[in-house]
C-alpha cells in the first residue's frame, strides 16, 4: 500500500518541492494541474538558465523523481509524458554540456587514460582537507546532522540509479556490477539495505528519515550530485559515464567512511548511527576493486569506445563533490558559522558527549 501522507513512515512518497524559479515552478504546476497544463512548459527558457543553478537543478530533480517514487497526489503516468520529457531533455543537455566542460573530456580518449585517472583517484593527498576531515577533527553535532540531512537526498535511494545500467551491460561487467549492487541492497537482508542503514542513522540523530524530506533544504550543489547519477543511469548512451561515476564513488567512500566513523565516535553517536559508515569501510574497499577491474575492465574490453565517457563519469563525480565540499566548508567556516542548508534543521537530540547544542548556532 502506498503511504499517502507524512514523512514519518519509511518508504513514504514525497510531496512536491517548493519551486525556486520559473523552470521548477512550471514543472511543479504541471504535475499539480494535470496533463492539460503541459502547454506551460518553458522549454526555450532552459537555454538561458544556469545549468548548476537552484532553479534548473530542482526542476531536473523533480522530473527524475518521477522515475523513482513519484510524488503524493501526482499521476504516475507523468513519468512518460512527452512534453515533460522534452523539457527534461533540454535541461539534461545543458547540464551534461557543463559536466563535460568541467571534466575536460574532449576528443578521443583511450583505455590508458582511464587507468591513469583511476590511479590518480586512488591516492589521497596527504594534506587533504575535505568535509570528512573537518568533521573528524573539529566537526560539531549540528554539522554532522546537516551533513546527514543533505546526503539523505541520495543515500535514501542508495544504489538505485546504478541499477538502471544493468540491462545495458553484459558478461564480466554485468556480473560484477550486480554483485556490488547485491551488497548495496543488503545481500538479501532488508535490515542491511544501505538506504535503510542510512535511515537508521538519521533517526538516531533525530533527523527526519522520510524519503525526500530534505530536498527543499538541499541547495543545488547537492541536487546536482544526484541528478548526475539519475541522468547517467537513465540514458543508455551514458552507460560508460554511469560506470565511471560508480567507480569514483566507491573509490572515495571507504576512507571517508572511516573518518566519519571517527567523527561520530568523538561526538558520542550511538551504534545505529555508526553502522552505515562502518559497513562501508570494508565493503567499499572491495567494491572499488570490483568496479575498477571487472566492471570498467569488462566494459572497456567489450566497448573500448566508451573510454571517454568512463573518464567523464570519474572526473565529473570529483568536480561535483569538490563543489559540494567547498559549499559546506564555506558555510561552516564562516564567522559566525552558518547553516549549509537552505532551511536549518530543527533542533534534535543534543550531542551525547558534551550535552551541547544540536542546532545551527546562527540563522541565515
Ligand atoms: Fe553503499
Ligand atoms: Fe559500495
Amino acid at each position: 500500500m502506498i503511504v499517502q501522507e507524512g514523512h514519518e513512515v519509511r518508504g513514504a512518497v514525497p510531496v512536491l518541492p517548493e519551486p525556486r524559479g520559473p523552470l521548477s515552478q512550471a514543472v511543479v504546476e504541471v504535475l499539480r494541474g494535470g496533463p492539460q497544463s503541459r502547454t506551460a512548459l518553458p522549454v526555450r527558457a532552459v537555454a538561458s538558465a544556469d545549468p548548476y543553478g537552484e532553479d534548473l537543478q530542482l526542476a531536473l530533480h523533480t522530473c527524475f523523481e518521477l522515475h523513482y517514487r513519484g510524488f503524493i497526489g501526482v499521476d504516475p503516468d507523468w513519468e512518460w509524458d512527452p512534453g515533460l520529457l522534452g523539457l527534461r531533455g533540454a535541461m539534461e543537455a545543458g547540464f551534461l554540456a557543463a559536466l563535460r566542460a568541467d571534466a575536460c573530456v574532449s576528443g578521443a580518449v583511450g583505455t590508458a587514460e582511464v587507468a591513469q585517472v583511476l590511479e590518480e583517484m586512488l591516492v589521497e593527498p596527504v594534506d587533504a582537507a575535505g568535509v570528512s576531515h573537518h568533521l573528524r577533527e573539529a566537526g560539531q553535532w549540528w554539522q554532522v546532522r546537516e551533513y546527514a540531512a543533505l546526503r539523505s537526498v541520495y543515500h535514501l535511494k542508495e544504489a538505485d540509479p546504478h541499477a538502471w545500467v544493468i540491462p545495458r551491460l553484459w558478461g564480466r561487467a554485468k556480473a560484477a556490477l550486480v554483485a556490488v549492487e547485491f551488497d548495496e541492497f543488503g545481500g538479501g537482508r532488508p535490515e542491511m539495505v544501505h538506504a535503510t542503514l542510512f535511515a537508521d542513522l538519521l533517526e538516531e540523530m533525530g533527523v527526519d528519515s522520510g524519503y525526500g524530506a530534505h530536498v527543499d533544504a538541499a541547495p543545488a550543489v547537492m541536487l546536482a550530485t544526484v541528478n548526475m547519477m539519475s541522468m547517467f543511469g537513465l540514458r543508455r548512451s551514458l552507460r560508460g559515464a554511469l560506470v565511471g561515476h560508480f567507480a569514483a564513488a566507491e573509490i572515495t567512500t571507504a576512507p571517508a567512511a572511516r573518518r566519519m566513523t571517527q567523527a561520530l565516535e568523538r561526538l558520542g553517536a550511538g551504534p545505529r548511527a555508526m553502522l552505515f559508515y562502518t559497513e562501508h569501510i570494508e565493503a567499499d574497499a572491495v567494491h572499488e576493486q570490483v568496479l575498477r577491474r571487472e566492471v570498467i575492465g569488462g566494459l572497456l574490453a567489450d566497448e573500448p569506445g566508451l573510454a571517454g565517457d568512463v573518464v567523464l563519469g570519474l572526473r565529473a563525480t570529483g568536480r561535483l563533490e569538490e563543489r559540494l565540499e567547498a559549499h559546506l566548508l564555506r558555510c561552516w567556516g564562516a564567522r559566525p558559522a552558518r547553516s549549509a542548508l537552505r532551511h536549518p534543521l530543527e533542533d534534535g537530540p543534543p550531542e551525547r558527549r558534551s550535552g551541547g547544542r544540536s542546532g545551527v548556532p546562527t540563522r541565515w
